[in-house]
């Protein structure tokens, strides 16, 4: 084949190529079209095939031109690579599109108006009740990360590795080594860090546990830490705080009942019980059948716990407590599943529209 001839061919080619490539539209097409331009058995190499025939000038010529045009033709290829594949998440964007808000109801027997102004949810109502109650007392509000390291759930708070309370809250951790918090003591450190002693802080927030769901068992649910440093801090002073806030909260003098609790970051450590408002000391399934009803985990600081905020624990003491604020709202309104905070059915939720 004449030099001329093989020039024409090579010329022909990349107008072939975009003829070709307006009509693709897949990946796997496109391949095949790369296949058979630069494949080794493809065009280029054919017509390349006929440099045998030309003289040495004319063949480093027509080599250049054939390299030039393959770089071409592989950009044009990659460049359809591109668009195919913004198409592919484009379409699919309005492929996979659904509209949320014709879906049914998943509780039809409820009467949703068709204008509802929506309220706050009871646990966000409790929560706000108590922030209002401990700011007025001089405790300032922390807030906490829900995704947490074993150091401030566990390690800072006295749960050595191999320490067999680590048990007592069946955890969920992240793939990478990261827990949910089991509790709002969590924040315990954090706020020894952040704040100068003395010092008197609430964190409320949400903690997770893998539990075997109950009535009063969810695996989801919510606290408020409490916590006071200040240089001599009892027992008493401990009770007294517990007391007026519990008075607060019910509005009246309620019963309570302390019991030895165990909780490594504590010592001593109490489990403060008040008499079940719901059957009011009979039994139900909320209080376990009972008549008492675990509210108010609390005790003094373990000196570890200081040291591990950064402060010393021969010049500062602490007290801490651990508010259930789902089984809060359960006693103060005689709920009796913790379930039924979480499932979103509206008729549950609307009795709480105040
Ligand atoms: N963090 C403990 C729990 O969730 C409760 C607690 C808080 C106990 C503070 C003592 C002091 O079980």
């Amino acid at each position: 084949m004449s030099a001329e001839n093989l020039k024409r061919e090579l010329s022909s080619l990349q107008k072939d190529l975009e003829k070709k490539l307006q009509v693709i539209a897949s990946r796997e097409e496109l391949d095949n079209l790369k296949v058979e331009f630069l494949g080794k058995k493809g065009k280029l190499t054919g017509i390349l095939k006929g440099l045998g025939s030309v003289t040495v000038e004319e063949r480093a010529q027509l080599g250049k031109i054939a390299n030039e045009l393959k770089k071409s033709l592989e950009d044009n290829i990659d460049e359809h690579l591109k668009s195919i594949e913004e198409n592919y998440y484009s379409d699919l964007e309005k492929l996979e599109w659904s509209d949320m808000t014709v879906l049914p109801s998943r509780f039809p027997e409820v009467f949703i108006p068709a204008v509802s102004r929506g309220h706050i949810h009871p646990i966000s109502q409790m929560q706000r009740r108590l922030e209002d109650i401990f700011t007025s007392m001089g405790f300032s509000i922390l807030d906490g990360p829900q995704v947490e390291t074993d150091f401030h759930n566990f390690g800072a708070l006295n749960f050595t590795d191999d320490h067999p309370a680590r048990e007592m809250q069946d955890t969920f951790y992240t793939l990478q080594n990261h827990l949910l918090r089991t509790h709002t003591s969590a924040v315990q450190i954090r706020g020894m860090k952040k704040l100068k002693p003395p010092m008197r802080v609430i964190a409320p927030g949400r903690v997770f546990r893998y539990e075997e769901l109950d009535a009063s068992h969810e695996h989801t649910f919510y606290q408020m830490e409490g916590m006071i440093i200040d240089k001599k801090v009892s027992v008493a002073n401990l009770l007294y705080l517990m007391n007026t806030l519990l008075e607060e909260i019910f509005g009246s003098k309620v019963e309570i009942r302390l019991r030895p609790g165990y909780f490594p970051f504590v010592e001593p450590g109490f489990e403060l019980d008040m008499k079940c408002l719901i059957c009011n000391g009979r039994g139900c399934a909320v209080c376990k059948h009972s008549g008492w009803s675990e509210v108010l985990p609390c005790g003094l600081v373990h000196p570890n716990v200081i040291s591990a905020g950064g402060l010393d624990p021969a010049k500062w003491q602490g007290a801490a407590f651990g508010l259930g604020l789902n089984r809060l709202v359960m006693m103060h309104n005689g709920i009796e599943d913790i379930r039924y905070f979480q499932n979103a059915n509206p008729s549950f939720l609307y009795q709480f529209d105040i």
